[in-house]
């Protein structure tokens, strides 16, 4: 009967016999999907496998390092980790319209890893993460395809590979049981879904520096109140949203003039419908008054009672 166990045995040998010698590029996101089928097709074919991450710099606090991480020290694989935050900083510069922040985000990701994958010389098979209901429901929009558009859409239109879709079998729940079995951590394992285009899409308007920083700071409070309170794996996400509105407070004897931050999350099962999380006062409550106090620049919390539909889950 089947077991993960078995199952990785049988992965392992299928991989081996369609890879023979040949090399394997992997296009890391730092997700859940992506990172196990990089495990797993490195358990197969160890060095002939190389795995490309692209830090654009709209990743959440310390989750670039975390993936250069895991993926050199503990698996020990080739990555290319590219720093690529300057470029897409200044390609973004003067956009605010969400759907032009997004292809221009998803435009700039497919040239740096065109780049990268040249440099790699002849590169013969494209690891993906695609899991069973993605084939199942292919041609709808779930927050995995949409995921796989941006992640793995880049890749030279010439460039002729075959696929490894060493998941596509699997459910949700039976990827993270794998991962667990490859020695992974259940901060990863259990990784709430994050968009490509990651923060970039929190910030409402155009980008800065500043409202970055303010972002990553106020999400990584959420994150961390959520993870204390158990609540983590029964949320579909939680995050931080940052407008471009300022509002009146009071601190100390003085008046205050900042951004307020919107908290979002939610519960849903496949992201095309979700629900606002009827999250507790006393979590609420701890979430706003640390943003308050440890993040410079924002003076009010607000909590975003809004389901899918009419409401999408991201802001832009
Ligand atoms: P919306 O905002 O449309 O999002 O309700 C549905 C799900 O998809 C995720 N999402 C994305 N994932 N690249 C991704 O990989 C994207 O460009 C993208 N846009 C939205 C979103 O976080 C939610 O889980």
């Amino acid at each position: 009967d089947w077991t993960m166990e078995s199952f990785i045995e049988l992965q392992v040998a299928e991989i081996r016999a369609k890879v023979g010698s040949g090399r394997v590029l992997c296009a890391l996101s730092g997700g859940v999907d992506s990172s196990v089928a990089a495990a797993l097709v490195h358990r197969a074919v160890g060095d002939q496998l190389t795995c490309v991450f692209v830090d654009h710099g709209f990743m959440r606090k310390n989750e670039a390092e975390q993936v250069k991480k895991v993926f050199t020290e503990q698996f020990q694989l080739n990555l290319v980790f590219v720093d690529a935050r300057e470029r897409f900083m200044e390609k973004l510069e003067g956009v605010s319209d969400p759907e032009t922040k997004r292809k221009a985000i998803g435009n700039e990701f497919i040239r740096v890893f065109e780049v990268e994958a040249s440099k790699l010389g002849q590169v013969d098979f494209l690891v993906q993460g695609t899991l069973y209901p993605d084939i199942v429901e292919s041609g709808t929009e779930t927050a995995e395809t949409i995921k796989s558009h941006h992640n793995v859409g880049g890749l030279p239109e010439d460039m002729q590979f075959e696929l490894i879709e060493p998941l596509r079998m699997l459910f949700k729940d039976e990827v993270r049981e794998l991962g667990t079995e490859l020695g992974m951590s259940e901060e990863i394992v259990w990784r709430q879904p994050f968009p490509g285009p990651g923060l970039a899409i929190r910030i409402l308007g155009e980008l800065t520096r500043e409202k970055l920083d303010i972002l990553r700071e106020a999400d990584a409070i959420i994150l961390e109140e959520i993870r204390r309170s158990g609540m983590y794996r029964e949320l579909w996400q939680s995050f931080a949203v940052l407008p471009s509105i300022k509002s009146v407070g009071v601190m100390g004897d003085g008046r205050t003039y900042e951004y307020p931050i919107i908290l979002r999350a939610v519960t849903s099962e496949d992201a095309m419908t979700a629900d606002w999380a009827r999250l507790p006062y006393d979590l609420l409550h701890n979430i706003s008054s640390r943003i308050v106090n440890e993040v410079q620049g924002v003076n009010r919390v607000v909590y975003d009672i809004t389901s899918k539909p009419p409401g999408t889950i991201e802001w832009e």
